[in-house]
Parts: structure tokens; sequence; C-alpha cells
């Protein structure tokens, strides 16, 4: 139980890595918060796992304005600000830049880039004035970051500004006993990459060392030791869970 008295609160919680996530932190002890755009789904998480560990919150993490209410929901329920935060919240918008839309361009870089700064901008601030010490902020990017697949112009640059604000904010919040990772994960098996036609998926599994797709649990558990103190010297750093693809 070493995250025992811990409060989380994971973003896109509704779903495959955040759903996740929010079992494995409730199994190692934390009360967590489970945010989504997708209140019913976020619900849902809370239902299997429990509510006795796990309370779901309507949340969307591209406005300021949602991302606030739920500092300050956080605060009225618990008396106290999280002090793990998990930006798992992310979309895709796959087209080749020719004809990328701006919609699709301005979407993906909403939830995936605006969105984890406001959550670690907001929750980070709330952490400093409630004298929280032994903060975790960890960020979601994308193997994708490193990789840059075609189709994925808009994907790849907001997960590979994830990884630049995850350094620069590490280096910001140090002082106040707040250290902020980013995982990089491959390919894992979650709703986002039914979307990934066959032959694509074919060619990731030739090219992964380990030849199967990830599963969300295999990310969860990097989450959880990043947010516990076995993690407490780790900080600013980008980790690749991806079975060795590169
Ligand atoms: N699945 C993969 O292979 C993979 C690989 C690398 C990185 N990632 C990243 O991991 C994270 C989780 O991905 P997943 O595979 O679990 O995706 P998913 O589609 O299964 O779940 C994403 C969740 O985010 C929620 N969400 C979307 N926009 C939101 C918003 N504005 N505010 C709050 N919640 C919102 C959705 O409702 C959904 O529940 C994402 O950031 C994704 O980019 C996934």
């Amino acid at each position: 139980m070493v995250l025992l008295g811990k409060l989380a609160i994971v973003t896109g919680a509704g779903s495959g890595i955040g759903r996740a996530t929010c079992r494995v932190l409730a199994r190692d002890g934390a009360r967590v918060i489970a945010a989504d755009r997708n209140l019913r789904a976020a619900e849902q998480t809370a239902k299997d796992i429990g509510i006795d560990h796990v309370v779901a919150l309507e949340l969307d993490v591209a406005s300021l304005e949602s991302v606030t209410k739920a500092v300050a929901a956080s605060i009225a329920q618990f008396k106290q600000p999280p002090s793990i935060v998990v930006n798992s919240a992310g979309i895709t918008r796959d087209g080749y830049l020719l004809k990328l839309t701006e919609k699709d361009y301005d979407d993906v870089y909403k939830v995936n880039l605006k969105g984890t700064f406001l959550m670690a901008q907001q929750f980070a601030r709330a952490m400093i004035e409630h004298h929280v010490r032994n903060g975790s902020i960890i960020n979601i990017s994308s193997i994708v970051a490193r990789i840059s697949n075609p189709g994925q112009a808009n994907y790849a640059a907001t997960k590979a500004g994830v990884i630049s604000l995850t350094e620069i904010a590490a280096k910001e919040f140090g002082k106040f006993g707040i250290r902020v990772n980013a995982i990089l994960p491959g390919f894992i098996n979650t709703p986002m990459v039914e979307v990934v036609p066959d032959k694509v998926k074919e060619d990731v599994l030739r090219r992964c060392p380990m030849g199967r797709l990830g599963r969300p649990e295999e990310i969860a558990e990097v989450i959880a030791f990043l947010a516990s103190e076995k993690a407490s010297y780790v900080n600013g750093s980008a980790i690749e869970v991806t079975g060795g693809l590169k």
C-alpha cells in the first residue's frame, strides 16, 4: 500500500490508460478522483473499482474554467488538493499534413498540450498554496513524439510539447517538492488504437521486439511507481514504456 493516505486525480479516467491507472493507484492505497469529459465513463470507472476508493468528476482539461472548478471541487471534498496528478486525457485526429484541417489541429492541441499545461499549472498552484509536499505530476506523452509517424503531425507535435513542458515544470516546481515526469507509451491496447488501420498495427507489431501491443495496466504500473516515494529522486524524466519499439 505504497500510496496509502495519498489523493490522486487522473484525467481521461473513463477509458484505457486512465481507467487502468485509477485501478492501480486505488489498489496501492490512494483515494482517486476519476476525471473525464465523459462523466458516465468516469462513473463506470468508479463503479468498477469501488466508490469507497474512486469518485467520478466531469472535467474538460481544455477549459481553464473546468480545471479551476476541479481544483475547487477536490479541496471542497477532501480538504486538500491531490498530491498526485496524472494527465492521461488525450485525443488523435490523424491526417496527412496537406489535408489536415485547422479544427483537427486545434482540437488535438487544446486537449493534449494546453490541457496538460492547465492541469499542471492549476494543480501545482493549489499544492503550493496548501503546503502539500511530495507532489508528483505524471504527463502521458507518446513514443510518437520520437518516431514522428507520417499522418500524425498534430498529435506528435503536442506529445513532443508535453516532454518539453514536463522538463521545464520539473525545473520550476522542484523547489516546492513537486516532481514532474512524462511517460512515452508505445502502442497500447485501448479504444484509441482501435481506429488505427490494421496495416499500421501489423507494422508496429513487426517493429516491436516484444511482438505485441502493451496493456493499459503496464503503463499504469509505471505511473504508480512515479507517483510513489520509490521514485523520490526521479524528476524531469521521459520514460519510454514501449516493449522496445523505437
Ligand atoms: N493507446 C496508446 O497506444 C497510446 C500510446 C501513446 C500515448 N497514449 C496516450 O495515453 C493517453 C490515454 O490514451 P488511451 O489510449 O487511454 O485513450 P482512450 O481514448 O482510451 O481514453 C482517453 C480518455 O480521455 C478522455 N478525454 C478526451 N478529451 C478529454 C478532455 N478534453 N477532458 C477530459 N477528458 C478527455 C476521453 O473521454 C477518454 O475517456 C492519451 O494521452 C494518449 O495520447 C496512448
